[in-house]
C-alpha cells in the first residue's frame, strides 16, 4: 500500500521511519518532507495547506492512506477535504481537531463534561479581561484561543508580564485572529507528563506516557519552544498517576467528544500537570502526534504502525492489540542559534554520516535541506532530534548525547539536561 505522509518536521520523520518497517507498506511520499525524510521516503514538494494539490496528488499516485502531522491542516479542515475525495485519511475532521484549535472549546468541554481542568474566564473583549485580570494575583496564565505556533501561551509570574500578554494578544493582535478571545487560566503547579492515544471515537489505546522539555534552557528557564527534549517511560511517576489521567481525564473526553457529535479519530495528545497532591489535571488537548514526543514513543512501537491507522479508517481498533517495547528512549533536540526566535538558515551541518547507528540511536531530522552541493544544512529553528535507547533512562540519555556530541554546525544549541529528573 503506498501512503502519504503530510507535514515536514521530526515527528513526521518518526512516522515515515516507523511505517516503513511494516512489511504492508509500498512507497511512501511525504509531503513536503525534509532533507532526512528524503533519505527514506519521496519527498513531494506540496506545503501542508494546499488542499487542493495534496488530494490531487493523492488520488494521481491511488494512495491507500493519508496521515497528517502538523496542527494547522487539522484545524483547517484537511481530513474533511480527503474524506470528501473518499482517500482513506488517518486524522480528526475539523470539527474534532477543534480541541486544539480552540482553547475555549476545549476548556468549555471539560467543564461542562467534569473532567479536571485548570480553573479558567475566557472573554473576547479587552476590557471585561482586563478587569477581570485585575481581580486576580500573579502567576497566571494568559492563552490565545485559537492556534499561535505553539507560542499563543504565557504563563505570567508578574502582573506587569500578565498585562502585556493580554495587550499582545487583544490590542496588537500579535496572532491575529487566534487572539479574537482569550482564556485567563489558574496557573497549575507540579510535574507535566503527556499521554497521546490512538483514538476512534470511545476506543482509547494510549501510548506510554512521554515527558517533553519547553523551556530553551537548562533548568527549565528562558522562553517556551515547541520542545526541546523528550524521554520515554517515566520511571520516577507513579503508575497509578497515569492510569488516573487515562481513566478520569482521556477516556472521559474521547467519550466527551462523542457527545458532542464530533466523535475524534486520530491520535489524541493530552498534556497533564501532576499536581503536588499527585492527581492529575489538564493543561491542554492536542488533535495530533506531539514533537518531539513522537520521536521516543514510536522507536517503542513493536507492533506495525500502519495496521494501527488502519485499523482506526476501518473502524476495527478495538480489536488490535497495541505492543510496546521496555526500553527507554531520550530525544535531545539540537536547534539553530537563537531559536524560539529568528534564527539563521542553510549552516552546513557536520558529523551525520558517523550519527545515527540504528539499534542505539536514531537521529531524526526537524529542520533540514541539502544545498547544492548536495550537503545537510539546516533550514528551520528545531534542526535534528537525536534518539537515544537502552536498557533504562541513563542508558539512553547517555547514548543520544554521545551521538549529539559528534553532530555539529554553527551556533548549535542542546539542553543538556534532558530526562535528569527521571534519574533520581
Ligand atoms: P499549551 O499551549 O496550552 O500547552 O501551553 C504551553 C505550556 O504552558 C504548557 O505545556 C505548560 O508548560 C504551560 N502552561 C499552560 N497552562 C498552564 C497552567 N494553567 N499552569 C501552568 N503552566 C501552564
Ligand atoms: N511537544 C509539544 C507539542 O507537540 O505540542
Amino acid at each position: 500500500m503506498d501512503i502519504l505522509v503530510i507535514g515536514g518536521g521530526g515527528r513526521e520523520h518518526a512516522i515515515v521511519w516507523a511505517l516503513k518497517k511494516s512489511p504492508k507498506a509500498g512507497r511512501i511520499y511525504c509531503a513536503p518532507g525534509n532533507a532526512g525524510i528524503g533519505q527514506i521516503a519521496e519527498c513531494v514538494p506540496i506545503a501542508v495547506n494546499e488542499f487542493d494539490k495534496l488530494t490531487a496528488f493523492a488520488a494521481e499516485k491511488q494512495v491507500g492512506l493519508v496521515v497528517v502531522g502538523p496542527d494547522d491542516p487539522l484545524a483547517d479542515g484537511i481530513v474533511d477535504a480527503f474524506e470528501a475525495k473518499e482517500i482513506p485519511v488517518f486524522g480528526p475532521r475539523k470539527n474534532a481537531a477543534e480541541i486544539e484549535g480552540s482553547k475555549t472549546f476545549m476548556k468549555d468541554l471539560l467543564h461542562k463534561y467534569n473532567i479536571p481542568t485548570a480553573a479558567y474566564e475566557k472573554f473576547d473583549s479587552y476590557d471585561a479581561a482586563l478587569a477581570y485580570l485585575n481581580t486576580q494575583k500573579a502567576p497566571i496564565v494568559i492563552k490565545a484561543d485559537g492556534l499561535a505556533a505553539g507560542k499563543g501561551v504565557t504563563v505570567a509570574h508578574s502582573m506587569e508580564e500578565a498585562h502585556q500578554a493580554l495587550q499582545d494578544i487583544m490590542v496588537t493582535k500579535v496572532f491575529g485572529e487566534s487572539g479574537a478571545q482569550v482564556v485567563i487560566e489558574q496557573f497549575l503547579e507540579g510535574q507535566e507528563m503527556s499521554i497521546l492515544s490512538f483514538v476512534d471515537g470511545e476506543i482509547v489505546h494510549p501510548m506510554p506516557a512521554a515527558q517533553d522539555h519547553k523551556q530553551v534552557f537548562d533548568g527549565d528557564r528562558g522562553p517556551n519552544t515547541g520542545g526541546m527534549g523528550t524521554y520515554s517511560p517515566l520511571p520516577h511517576i507513579d503508575p497509578a498517576i497515569i492510569e488516573d489521567a487515562i481513566e478520569n481525564i482521556i477516556k472521559p473526553t474521547a467519550k466527551a467528544m462523542v457527545a458532542e457529535g464530533r466523535p475524534f479519530r486520530g491520535v489524541l495528545f493530552a498534556g497533564l500537570m501532576i499536581q503536588p497532591d499527585g492527581t492529575p489535571t489538564t493543561v491542554e488537548f492536542n488533535a495530533r502526534f506531539g514533537d518531539p514526543e513522537t520521536q521516543v514513543v514510536l522507536p517503542r512501537l513493536k507492533s506495525d504502525l500502519l495496521e494501527v491507522f488502519l485499523a482506526a479508517v476501518n473502524g476495527t481498533l478495538a480489536d488490535v492489540e497495541i505492543e510496546w517495547s521496555d526500553e527507554a528512549t531520550v530525544c535531545v533536540v539540537l536547534a539553530s542559534e537563537g531559536y524560539p526566535a529568528s534564527y539563521p538558515k542553510g549552516l552546513p551541518i557536520e558529523g551525520l554520516q558517523s550519527a545515527g547507528n540504528e539499534g542505539d540511536a536514531i537521529v531524526f531530522h526537524a529542520g533540514t535541506a541539502l544545498n547544492a552541493e548536495g550537503q545537510f544544512v539546516t533550514n528551520g529553528g528545531r534542526v535534528l532530534g537525536v534518539v537515544g535507547l537502552g536498557a533504562g533512562i541513563a542508558e539512553a540519555r547517555d547514548k543520544a548525547y554521545e551521538q549529539a556530541e559528534q553532530i555539529t554546525f554553527k551556533g548549535k544549541q542542546n539542553r543538556t539536561d534532558i530526562a535528569t529528573k527521571a534519574l533520581v
